[in-house]
């Protein structure tokens, strides 16, 4: 079964909090979303393969390490997804950076494709998959499926806010999957909206309504 991992750094915390508040508007929000990421990619990124180099310091030859070359691909799911981008990149800046577009229908929730661009080596890169919102796990669960489709081998998935429901929902359907969030919340309200969440975070991200 793949690991749920609530990062519960003190930063992401206070930073979550604060983008929780409805009152927060796009600039702030979007700050703090891509600040957020950087924090989970760091985390998320805690078993990247290391080699040993050779250097030389102002004052001795030295063994250190680097990392080992593994290749990685960012792939947000849009909308909301993109407003992580920045901040992992800041980590990880020579990341490929794919896009999987897919939207929630209203009524049925379910998850609809729309765009698709993937790094051509997608099967030899380590994938972070990237959605501010795991709600009912519908669109992380068929992006995998989309991963997995062209040759995606390893994927973790990373969220802000996560609900039981959903997490259960990508475990069942992937269990090779890592699951790394800022919190997992209470649950899903009648209109498939994450309590206590954050509202719509695409919404919140680009201003729109
Ligand atoms: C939101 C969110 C996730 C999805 C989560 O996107 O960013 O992609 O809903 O819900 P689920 O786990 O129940 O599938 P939305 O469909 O609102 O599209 P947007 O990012 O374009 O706003
Ligand atoms: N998508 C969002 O943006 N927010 C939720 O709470 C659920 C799905």
């Amino acid at each position: 079964m793949g690991q749920v991992i609530e990062v519960k750094h003190p930063l992401i915390q206070h930073k979550l909090t604060i983008i929780r508040n409805k009152d927060v508007g796009t600039k702030d929000f979007r700050e703090l979303v891509d600040e957020i990421a950087m924090l989970l990619t760091f985390e998320a990124s805690h078993d990247l393969p290391v080699e040993d180099v050779e250097v030389q310091t102002p004052v001795a030859k030295t063994t250190q390490k680097q990392l080992a070359g593994k290749k990685l691909a960012v792939v947000p799911i849009l909308r909301a997804g993109l407003g992580m981008v920045d901040g992992i990149l800041q980590l990880i800046p020579a990341a490929k950076v794919g896009h999987i577009g897919m939207y929630r229908d209203e009524e049925t929730l379910q998850p609809v494709e729309y765009f698709l661009k993937l790094p051509e080596d997608i099967d030899k890169r380590d994938v972070l998959l990237v959605d501010p919102m795991l709600a009912t796990g519908g669109s992380a669960k068929d992006a995998i499926d989309t991963l997995k489709k062209h040759g995606a081998q390893s994927i973790k998935l990373i969220t802000l806010v996560s609900a039981p429901e959903g997490i259960k929902a990508v475990q069942a359907a992937h269990p090779d999957v890592d699951i790394y969030t800022a919190s997992i919340d209470d649950g899903l309200n009648e209109d498939g909206y994450i309590v206590p969440g954050l509202g719509d975070a695409g919404d919140r991200l680009f201003g729109t309504h």
